[in-house]
């Protein structure tokens, strides 16, 4: 088994990564002391390949547990579904000691978590991620919330789980297009932050696509270990933490714009990740060698890297001017300045986001 640990004193926790651990869920847990009462939160989906395992893992360790069930899409990361999970813990009488379990993706892990940060003013959780996507970013760093009308991820909190349980095994029931959103995610790693890694995500891409054991632990285990160490320097996104978000500013206006239906959301962050490293280039930080390889890595996975015709570079401005990162009006941007390091930018001049968005 793999570790990593998230290093935020008396909050910090591990990070355990592992193919077949998940069976070994409910012994770990036992070793907390948490009260004798577990909630599982989970959707249908995953809940029908995995619930079994962790329910009897969870009970085996003398626990007594509980599932609720939410309905599987982003559009059920909402408020009114994180007051049903509440009204679920309520009834089965769960205290400030107790615990629950986040089964799924970044959907089930950021709705779970919330719930955790808000009754009883915080209980305890635990991240069992089963997509790439939540294994390599989401379940870490302890963002959680919901989605409102007016927009994504508007509600929620920073709340740092008490323990992230990673079975890779449970990737190879992930839909093929699933699995390449939590690459884009590594691919971003890569840029920001580890050129050595993005080397390794050139070479192996077979290996990786193919699931090999080997090296997805490796991806997801260097993966967190960055997330890991952005995190303990940062955690609530004054400084570095916001190197995290290349490839997310345009990304996101491309989800709005295309109304979260065209894109998977690692799919927008790919072509983000190509566009802001253009506008990179732009600004005279990154070379053209080095866009040119970013390019190239991101459409050897398959992921979306030029702005297709009928979007409209205007309405990507637009979307982008109402970002939750926008300050005093002045965008944020994550920019790399060589693959391996990236730096944080505000106020670029519209001129240059319009070259960058040009076709
Ligand atoms: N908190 C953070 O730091 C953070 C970071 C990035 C993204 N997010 C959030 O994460 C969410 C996206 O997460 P996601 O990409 O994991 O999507 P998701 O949770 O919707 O999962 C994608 C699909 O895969 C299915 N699935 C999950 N695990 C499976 C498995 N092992 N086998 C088969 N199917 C499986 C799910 O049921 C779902 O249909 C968004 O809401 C986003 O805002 C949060």
């Amino acid at each position: 088994m793999e570790k990593v640990t998230v290093d935020l004193g008396r909050r910090s926790y591990e990070i355990l990564i592992g193919k077949g651990i998940l069976p070994g869920l409910g012994e770990k847990l036992k070793a907390f002391g948490f009260s004798p009462i577990v909630g599982v939160i989970s959707n249908p989906t995953v809940f029908a390949l995995y619930g079994d395992q962790v329910l009897q893992s969870i009970r085996g360790a003398g626990f007594d547990c509980f599932t609720v069930l939410i309905p599987d899409g982003e559009e059920y990361k909402d408020y009114a579904w994180s007051h049903y999970i509440l009204t679920e813990l309520l009834k089965r009488g769960l205290d400030r000691n107790s615990c629950i379990v986040a089964l799924g993706g970044g959907v089930i892990g950021d709705i779970t978590g919330f719930a955790a940060s808000t009754y009883m003013r915080g209980i305890h959780f635990v991240q069992v991620p089963t997509t790439l996507l939540a294994q390599v970013d989401s379940s870490v760093g302890g963002k959680t919330g919901v989605n409102h009308y007016m927009g994504k991820n508007m509600i929620g909190t920073f709340y740092q789980p008490r323990l992230v349980w990673i079975d890779p095994g449970t990737l190879e029931t992930l839909p093929p297009r699933e699995l390449l959103c939590g690459i884009a995610e590594v691919i971003k790693y890569g840029i920001i932050w580890d050129e050595e890694f993005f080397g390794f995500m050139s070479k192996m891409k077979v290996d990786i696509v193919g699931l090999e054991p080997e090296a997805i632990s490796f991806i997801i285990k260097r993966s967190c270990e960055i997330k890991a160490e952005v995190v303990s320097n940062d955690e609530r996104e004054s400084g570095l933490r916001a190197v995290l978000n290349f490839g997310h500013t345009i990304g996101h206006a491309v989800e709005t714009e295309t109304r979260y239906t065209r894109f998977l959301h690692g799919e927008a962050v790919g072509l983000g990740m190509c566009l802001e490293s253009r506008l990179s280039k732009i600004l005279r930080l990154l070379d053209a060698e080095q866009l040119e390889r970013i390019k190239t890595l991101i459409s050897v996975y398959g992921l979306p890297c030029d702005l297709p015709d009928d979007l409209d570079a205007g309405n990507l401005i637009s979307h982008m001017k109402h970002d939750k990162k926008v300050v005093a009006g002045e965008m944020l941007f994550a920019l790399p300045e060589r693959i391996g390091g990236a730096v944080i930018r505000r106020g670029i001049a519209l001129t240059d986001i319009e070259r960058a968005l040009a076709k």
